[in-house]
Order: structure tokens, then C-alpha cells, then sequence
């Protein structure tokens, strides 16, 4: 039989292999299609010396665009073309061993979803019907939840990924970017696509040196799979930018306390605090209903409200009033009241500990206007009340107002008047108090 001829049984060539070459790959494609490789040339439009060279592995790395057109030459599947997308990028090995969806490994690592109250909140449908079916979502690479510390932006994007798990079999992801941990710097997106890589079968030795190349291989491999990737606790653009997928199958959530406004292709969503009624069922369920008993519906409604309607500090309040067994609904209220819930600690859990390091992340003169500022306003104000307090030129005041916007610390609820959140504005307070001139602490906190 000539060489390049179809054979009429089409073995896998490299079926013995552990990690078949592309040469192999394509060889048995080809033979699967019955096409000799004049009949391949012809149908992808390619010169017969390119496919004999492809197959003979004289040539290794064909042009992206060969690629594509030897993938609709040979009818691949959507899990052969990310096979035949990393095959293609060099020598070496080819990731999984077979070719087809089931070899493929299935990568999920999605933490549980909170255990109280995670239907619940309204703003929730919002974000879920921009991602189902016709939402404005849905053609995006990616949506970004942002809002302020402990606002529910992890939780919504962990529900998020199980309830949508049936869109993306291939696998959803979950990786903590570090922008605002305690423990660690934020995450190096090299260092991020390499686990990535990983989890959707790449073998480390296979992984490019350079990132962009990294970069470029991984939405290779996501172009033609069903996967979600969840990126949460961004520290920026330029952290996020290389990780997202580069459209096709699949999608990203970013999570993250800053506005991330210069990326293509991303739809935006800023979370906000809970509606009143969303914040009490939050507090009940996380609280016991044996811990509420028959409370009263106000003393109920002015806890939540004295927490902002903040998720983070309502559930430690809760966790407060769980531990401590003789407390009622009033006792509570009347901690809070005197004490204010930013103090407060549950498990490793406070809404100062989460706002010392948004703080902490801002430069030196944003976290003075931060200072000064939570400080000394109380409700809206306007930008001349910022110039005077800041002792600025106005475009400078503008300048910090914005920044510390970006970091979510700051919001606008009308054009040009602003305003802290309750717990911020306390924040702020306690910090200048503390720290009333040195704009870093000396310890930062546990
Ligand atoms: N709808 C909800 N149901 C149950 N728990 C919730 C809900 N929303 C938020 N929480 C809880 O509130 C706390 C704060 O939420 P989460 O960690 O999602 O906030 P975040 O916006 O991601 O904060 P950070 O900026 O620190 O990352 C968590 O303990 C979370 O489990
Ligand atoms: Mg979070």
C-alpha cells in the first residue's frame, strides 16, 4: 500500500503510546477519516508537503491557522481540537492519552456553597439570569463581581459555579488570587496558569517557559472545552488579564474589592448590601431558629441595620449570638450598639480584619484621604467638603475620591455626592484615631 494511503481498519497508530506525537495524532485522524493525505491537503486547503511533514514530525509546530484548518478538515470533535491545540504547540508530549472526551480529566475544585441562607439574596437572580440562557453575560469571557469587603462576592461566585456546573461539564475551577489575604502576597498569574494548565491536563513539563505563551496555550486548551474558572479575590487588571479565557466555551468569574474597568469582553457587577428582609433571613439561619425564639421582628430588623445589612458582619453577629447561650436578640442589640460591629469576631471572621487590608493595600496618600475623610464626614458630601478636608487642589481630591472608589471603599450613590458605608466610616475612624499621622500599621493584624 502506498504510504499516506487510508488504511481500511484505522488503528491508533500511537495507541500504544503514553503520549502520542502530533504526527501520530494526525496520521490517525486522517486514516479515521479514510482521507489519504493528498485528499486532507485538498480538503483543508494545505500543501500535501505540509501534511507529510506534519506526520513524519519533520515539522512540529504548524501555524495556529494549519491548525484550525486541519481540525475542520478532519471533523474533530471540540475535545480533539484541545488535544490537537496543545499537541500543537511543540514537541513533546501530548497531555492525555487518548482522544476522546473521557480521557479528558474533569477538573473541579469548587469549594461548598455557604450553609445558611445561600438562596437567598435578590440580588443574586440578577448575576445567575446574566449568566444563564440569553443573559447579557452569556457572550462575555467573563463577569466581574466587585463591591466592598465582605459583601457576599465569593459566596455568590461559589454558588454561581455550582448552580451553573451543568453548562461547563468539562470542569469548573476555583482559584484564590490572593488580593487581599492576610497571609500571603497577591497570587503571581504565571504561577496561576501553571496550576491551571494542570488541572485541565497539561503536564508541567509541557507548560511553556514565557508567560504570554503560557497564557496563550491555556485558552487554547479552554477554546474548545466547556470549562469555569472562578477567580476570586482579584488584586487588579494586570493580575486577572492573562487568566481569562479568550472567548469560546468558556467562562470566567472574577471576584475582587477593585474596580477592574480596562478589560475587554468582561460584564461588570457591583454587589451591593442586602435588601433588609435578605440580611434577617441571613442572621436567622445563620443564628438557629433556637436561637432566635419568638424575637421580635424590629429588635430582628435594627441588628441587621446596626451591621450595615453587610453579610459579613450580620453572620458574625449571628456566630456571636450562637456562642454566647444566655444572650438574647436585645443583648445583642445593645452590644452592637455600644460596641459597633466592626470589633466583633467570629472564627477568624471580622469586618475590621477584612477592611485593615483594603487599607492596607492603598498607597500612602490614599490611605491618608481615607483616614481623614471616614473621619471627619458623617452622610453624603460633596467634592468641596473633600478639598477642604484634604487640604487639596480639587482635581486632587477628585483624583483620591476616585481612587478609593476603585477600591470599593467609597461609593457615589448620586453623581458627585458621596458617602462611606456605615462600617467603613467606623473603620476609618478607628484607624485615624489609632494611627493619626503613620498611614501604615506597625503590626499589620492577624
Ligand atoms: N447569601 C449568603 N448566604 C450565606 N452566607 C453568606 C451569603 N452572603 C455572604 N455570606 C457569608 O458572609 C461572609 C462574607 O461573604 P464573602 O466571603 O462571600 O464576602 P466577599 O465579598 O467575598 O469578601 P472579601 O472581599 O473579603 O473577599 C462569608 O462568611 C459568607 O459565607
Ligand atoms: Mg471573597
Amino acid at each position: 500500500m502506498k504510504s499516506g494511503e487510508p488504511t481500511s481498519t484505522a488503528s491508533r497508530p500511537a495507541e500504544t503510546d503514553a503520549d502520542p506525537s502530533l504526527g501520530a495524532l494526525l496520521r490517525w485522524w486522517r486514516e479515521r477519516a479514510l482521507l489519504t493525505q493528498e485528499q486532507l491537503a485538498d480538503r483543508a486547503g494545505l500543501n500535501v508537503r505540509t501534511i507529510r511533514r506534519l506526520e513524519n514530525q519533520e515539522l512540529r509546530k504548524p501555524r495556529a491557522t494549519s491548525t484550525l484548518l486541519l481540525a475542520e478538515a478532519l471533523g474533530l470533535t471540540d475535545e480533539e481540537r484541545a488535544i490537537l491545540a496543545v499537541a500543537s504547540r511543540g514537541p513533546s508530549r501530548v497531555p492525555p492519552k487518548g482522544c476522546g472526551r473521557r480521557d479528558l480529566p474533569v477538573a473541579r475544585n469548587v469549594p461548598g456553597r455557604p450553609s445558611a441562607g445561600a438562596e437567598l439574596p435578590t440580588e443574586w437572580g440578577r448575576v445567575l439570569a446574566g449568566l444563564t440562557r440569553n443573559g447579557e453575560a452569556r457572550q462575555r469571557a467573563a463577569i466581574s463581581i466587585e463591591g466592598m469587603a465582605g459583601v457576599g462576592k465569593t459566596a455568590l461566585a461559589v454558588h454561581a459555579a455550582h448552580r451553573l456546573a451543568p453548562r461547563f461539564p468539562d470542569g469548573q475551577l476555583f482559584v484564590d488570587l490572593r488580593g487581599h489575604s492576610r497571609k500571603s502576597a497577591p497570587v503571581d498569574p504565571g504561577a496561576v496558569l501553571t496550576r491551571l494548565l494542570g488541572a485541565l491536563g497539561v503536564p508541567e513539563a509541557r507548560v511553556p517557559r514565557h508567560v504570554d505563551d503560557r497564557a496563550a496555550l491555556y485558552r487554547d486548551v479552554l477554546a474548545y472545552r466547556r470549562v469555569l474558572i472562578v477567580l476570586d479575590d482579584a488584586a487588579g487588571e494586570e493580575q486577572v488579564r492573562p487568566l481569562l479565557p479568550g472567548g469560546g466555551n468558556s467562562q470566567a468569574i472574577v471576584t475582587g474589592r477593585r474596580r477592574i474597568s480596562g478589560l475587554d469582553h468582561v460584564w461588570t457587577v457591583p454587589l451591593n448590601v442586602l435588601p433588609v428582609y435578605d440580611a434577617v433571613t441571613l442572621f436567622t439561619c445563620t443564628a438557629g431558629a433556637d436561637r432566635i425564639g419568638d424575637a421580635p421582628a424590629d429588635v430582628l430588623t435594627a441588628i441587621v441595620e446596626r451591621c450595615g445589612l453587610l453579610p459579613l458582619a450580620v453572620r458574625v453577629a449571628a456566630l456571636r449570638l450562637r456562642t454566647h447561650s444566655t444572650w438574647t436578640t436585645r443583648h445583642l442589640l445593645d452590644r452592637l450598639n455600644t460596641d459597633g460591629p466592626t470589633g466583633f469576631q467570629a472564627g477568624g471572621e471580622s469586618v475590621a480584619a477584612a477592611l485593615d487590608l483594603s487599607y492596607l493595600r492603598l498607597p500612602a496618600d490614599q490611605r491618608r484621604a481615607y483616614r481623614v475623610l471616614g473621619s471627619q464626614t458623617s452622610g453624603d458630601f460633596g467634592i468641596a467638603a473633600a478639598t477642604t478636608l484634604l487640604e487639596a487642589p480639587t482635581a486632587r481630591a477628585r483624583w483620591l475620591l476616585d481612587r478609593l472608589m476603585d477600591a470599593h471603599l467609597l461609593m457615589e450613590p448620586v453623581p458627585f455626592r458621596y458617602r462611606f458605608h456605615v462600617l467603613v466610616r467606623e473603620h476609618a475612624s478607628a484607624v485615624a484615631r489609632r494611627y493619626p499621622t503613620d498611614s501604615v500599621f506597625a503590626n499589620p493584624p492577624d
